[in-house]
């Protein structure tokens, strides 16, 4: 039986998926993360679906040969559109844009009730989901990092509720626990990410571009005292 082993990315979500949750994974490709999960007796069962056949047709495939089928049911439907909302207290959605992952919840509401837990891994637009998440009846309970050789992931848990407002810097770099040892790092990252963006808009004179140099100085002090804050608690 093939066994899956899955990159730090996904592992990192995998382990945040309460034991013996009723599972919905969205945009499942090759279902590694439901494979994983079912292979190490974290969940009973598993729905994983895709918008596309192929995709879904790969999930299959890692399902038989794992010696999986039975355990896990396959839905070709976009987002959670095929999905009850009795039939899962957890949901993964991982590997998409934040602003697709924003719309897949858009278009289920119910996942802003009851007792769920969202695991979210944007590939990019991070700042324009966590905006829609806190405008939208939902709180970031946790946020993690990965990191696979130069890039890092972002994994958000979110639970039906209010938050309060993130600032300038967390809607940016997310609000990672002090204790995230990668979260030096990866502030370093944003840093220079800002830095190449504000060295491009320099070169323009237009009074856009001097109005969003001006927003992203003062995002770039924010994330430095967020970065000295994490250097003092490594420093203890
Ligand atoms: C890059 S793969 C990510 C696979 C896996 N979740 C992971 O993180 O490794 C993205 C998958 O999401 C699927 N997808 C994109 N938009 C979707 C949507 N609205 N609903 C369901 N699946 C979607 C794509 O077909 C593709 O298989």
């Amino acid at each position: 039986m093939k066994q899956i082993e899955l990159t730090p990315r996904l592992r990192t979500v995998a382990d945040l998926v309460p034991q013996g949750a009723r599972l919905a994974d969205v945009g499942t490709d090759h279902a590694y993360l439901p494979a994983w999960l079912l292979q190490h007796d974290r969940i009973g069962c598993a729905i994983a679906t895709d918008l596309r056949s192929g995709p879904l047709d790969r999930a299959r495939e890692t399902a038989s040969a794992c010696g999986l089928e039975g355990r896990m049911e396959f839905r070709l439907c976009d987002g959670l559109k095929g999905i009850a909302p009795e039939e899962v207290d957890t949901i993964t959605i991982a590997g998409m844009g934040g602003e697709t992952i924003a719309a897949i919840l858009e278009g289920a509401p119910w996942t802003r009730t009851g007792q769920r837990t969202l695991l979210l891994q944007p590939m990019s637009t991070q700042r324009e989901l966590r905006q829609w998440l806190q405008e939208n009846g939902y709180q970031i309970s946790q946020e993690l990092l990965a990191c696979e050789g130069e890039v890092f992931y972002n994994i958000l848990e979110v639970v039906p509720g209010q938050m309060p407002p993130l600032t300038r810097a967390e809607l940016w770099a997310g609000k990672q626990n002090l204790n995230d040892r990668l979260r030096g790092a990866y502030l370093s990252h944003e840093l220079k990410r800002i830095d190449r963006i504000a060295a491009g808009l320099k070169c323009s004179q237009t009074r856009v571009s001097r109005e969003r140099l001006e927003r992203l100085e003062l995002l770039r002090g924010e994330l430095l005292e967020m970065k000295k804050e994490w250097e003092r608690q490594w420093q203890q």
